[in-house]
């Protein structure tokens, strides 16, 4: 074995039964140990029986902490330039983040700084967002285009991206977001970005695989049932993943569009009705929540996710590090407001950011912990993975592991 991480108060594998209590998935062994060759777990199990450890192997000692799987951040929007710490301000003072847009602020706002942006630039803006995630434990993130809004901005993202994900430790899903907000010079002629997303763009993106899916924000302000469903079965039709933002900021019967388009994930859901819950229960969508938003950009309510889990929809969790509704890219103050505002039970939370992040992703291989599968790990510095949603905001990784190299 190249790796073995020892003395831990638990390994929690997340690699439990998926259709049972929340605690069960977790998979917890008491004392468990981990061994890793060419990045792969070769074992998981009590460290009673650890097999000898050679000579040459890198023993990582958790010193009584407990050890999880790499955490998967499904939803983000990394990829940007410019600042908005002044629509802060004024949504501090009372004004609404809807208001802001109207008022040309918003999305547009860093539209116009990310296509003004060179790829070098967007590559190095987002490099220590990346590492912050990172030093919590994050070892695949999601990552979605969306400010560039003409086709050679959004390219010019996506393979910004796609750089990042070789120039850097974290592992990163790239996400279409074309549908994100009208561009400013198509306001009069919608139809025709729609209609170049649809016909032009999507079909080069998945040809060229600059993006693992495609999500598309539908709201009041971005984009309409019917435009969603003219790039949705598109999405689908080339074999790409479909994700929404639904239902975050008016209720708008977002998540009743996602079960009907067999989306994989409905993000956000602060505004979702008794008959979205209901839709989804049964559609196999997995429900993203994105807390840190809902208290950023001052949007409640928070979603429900108690009555989400209790309904059987799986729920994931995200920073959704953006520079508009959520700029953080904290998950122990994600992990914490899931559980004292959407209602989840630390580990419910936990999952959320683990092995149901991962299904948010189409990647079931990662946010668990198995024999033969890759050994993302993180080793905390606290004992219980309740902490991590309990000290609120605070960082108690110590050592990320990515496919076996600590990063
Ligand atoms: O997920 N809702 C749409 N997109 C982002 C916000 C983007 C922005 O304001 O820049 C979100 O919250």
């Amino acid at each position: 074995m190249e790796l073995v991480v020892r003395n831990t108060s638990e390994v929690v594998t997340c690699d439990g039964a998926l259709d049972g209590r929340a605690e069960d998935t977790l998979g917890r062994i008491p004392r468990g140990a981990i061994g890793v060759e060419n990045g792969r777990v070769v074992f998981v199990g009590p460290e009673a029986e650890l097999p000898v450890v050679s000579k040459g192997t890198i023993v990582i000692d958790a010193r009584g902490g407990f050890v999880g799987p790499g955490f998967v951040d499904c939803h983000t929007h990394v990829v940007f330039a410019g600042d908005r710490s002044d629509e802060f301000e004024q949504r501090c003072q009372g004004k609404t983040y809807l208001e802001i847009a109207a008022a040309g602020g918003g999305i547009a706002r860093t539209v116009t700084a990310t296509r003004n942006a060179t790829e070098d630039e967007l590559v190095a803006l987002a490099t220590p967002r990346l590492a912050r995630l990172r030093a919590q434990g994050v070892t695949t993130a999601e990552v979605k285009s969306g400010y560039g809004l003409d086709a050679e901005s959004e390219l010019r993202m996506l393979r910004a991206i796609a750089r990042l994900g070789s120039a850097q430790p974290v592992e990163l899903v790239a996400t279409f977001l074309g549908l994100h907000a009208v561009p400013a010079e198509y306001k009069q002629r919608r139809d025709e970005w729609v209609r170049l997303c649809v016909d032009e763009l999507l079909p080069v993106i998945a040809r060229d695989r600059l993006a693992a899916a495609c999500d598309i924000f539908v709201e009041q302000s971005a984009f309409t049932h019917d435009e969603a469903r003219r790039l949705g079965v598109k999405a689908r039709a080339l074999g790409l993943p479909l994700r929404l933002h639904v239902d975050q900021l008016t209720a708008n019967g977002g998540a009743q569009l996602a079960a009907e388009l067999g989306a994989v994930t409905a993000d956000h859901l602060e505004q979702i009705s008794t008959e979205g819950i209901a839709a989804l229960k049964h559609s196999g969508t997995i429900a993203v929540l994105a807390p840190t938003s809902t208290l950023f950009a001052r949007a409640k309510p928070y979603a429900p996710g108690r009555a989400l889990r209790d309904a059987g929809v799986p729920v994931a969790l995200c920073t959704n590090c953006n520079p508009g509704s959520s700029n953080s890219e904290n998950v122990s103050l994600a992990m914490g407001l899931a559980c004292i505002e959407n209602g989840l039970t630390p580990a419910e939370a936990y999952l959320g950011f683990t092995r149901i992040g991962a299904l948010a992703i189409s990647r079931p291989e990662l946010g668990r912990i198995a024999v033969g599968g890759p050994a993302d790990l993180v080793v905390f510095a606290c004992e219980s993975y309740r902490t991590l949603p309990y000290h609120l905001g605070m960082n108690e990784a110590a050592h990320t592991i990515k496919r076996g190299q600590r990063v």
